[in-house]
């Protein structure tokens, strides 16, 4: 089974893509999984803690961490994980963790400081966090580097008049990333995906409150499109 690498993993999305992996397999051959969280200190890691110990299917499971927008903190994380020979194949990187601090914000109100911020987090971030784990060759041929977008950053869904402006801003060029590092990566066998989850109910993102069943056909889809004709040709894009 693969090595997941998850950055985002102490809740949302992230957690669940933890969850789901390390309790829905029922392969003799569990997945390795590299949860990644903003601060070991300061972050509740109830959640993950309790998977990481008791993982149903037998998976591996270690927490690391890793402010994905802190060029030193992710050169700490390549060190810090086992060498890339040690790590089962293949290897898939899920660019998770993402910000939309001021969805209130609109091309009215937008602001430097607000545009820089996101643009670190959500596109910076999984730019410079793919470029170390390369440079440190845990990703190589047959990784998977998985971006996640959003429907806001469309230009053919045009989700305009909804503020979130600079979130929007962000993802879109998350997307224009995603193709660069597809043709740029194709020559060392290295898929891109960005994938849309849609409209999944965390907590902080857009909702008061989540749902596990649209979390959990998220997952599945997400990781039935991994596993279909897309993992053999890359450089896709996906809406759930
Ligand atoms: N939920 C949706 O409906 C939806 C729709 C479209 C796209 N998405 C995308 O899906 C991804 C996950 O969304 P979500 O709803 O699960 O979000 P969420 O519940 O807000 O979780 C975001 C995760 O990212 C982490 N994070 C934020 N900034 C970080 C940084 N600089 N370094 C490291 N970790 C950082 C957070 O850590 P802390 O806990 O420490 O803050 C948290 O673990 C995001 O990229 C989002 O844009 C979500």
């Amino acid at each position: 089974m693969p090595t997941y690498i998850i950055t985002g993993a102490n809740r949302g999305l992230g957690l669940e893509f933890v969850r789901q992996l390390s309790t829905t397999s029922t392969t003799t051959n569990p997945p390795t999984i590299i949860a990644c969280v903003r601060s070991l200190a300061n972050t509740d890691l109830t959640a993950l803690n309790k998977l990481a110990s008791n993982p149903s299917n037998g998976a591996k499971i270690t927490t690391h961490e890793l402010l994905t927008s802190s060029q030193e903190s992710i050169d700490n994380l390549t060190k810090s994980l086992p060498t890339p020979t040690s790590l089962p194949q293949p290897l898939i990187l899920l660019n998770n963790a993402g910000i939309n601090a001021i969805p209130s914000q609109s091309s009215l109100t937008i602001t430097q400081h607000d545009l820089h911020t996101h643009l670190d987090v959500n596109v910076l971030g999984p730019a410079f966090v793919t470029n170390a784990l390369l440079a440190s060759g845990h990703l190589q041929r047959n990784s998977l580097v998985f971006n996640m977008t959003s429907g806001m950053g469309s230009f053919g869904k045009n989700i305009v008049g909804d503020a979130k402006t600079t979130y929007a801003i962000s993802k879109a060029a998350l997307n224009m990333l995603a193709c660069h590092q597809a043709k740029d990566l194709e020559g060392k066998g290295v898929k891109v995906l960005v994938m849309d989850p849609g409209w999944v109910k965390t907590v902080s993102l857009f909702f008061s409150s989540w749902s596990p069943v649209s979390f959990f056909l998220l997952v599945f889809q997400v990781f039935s499109v991994c596993m279909s004709s897309v993992w053999r040709t890359g450089g896709v894009a996906w809406r759930g």
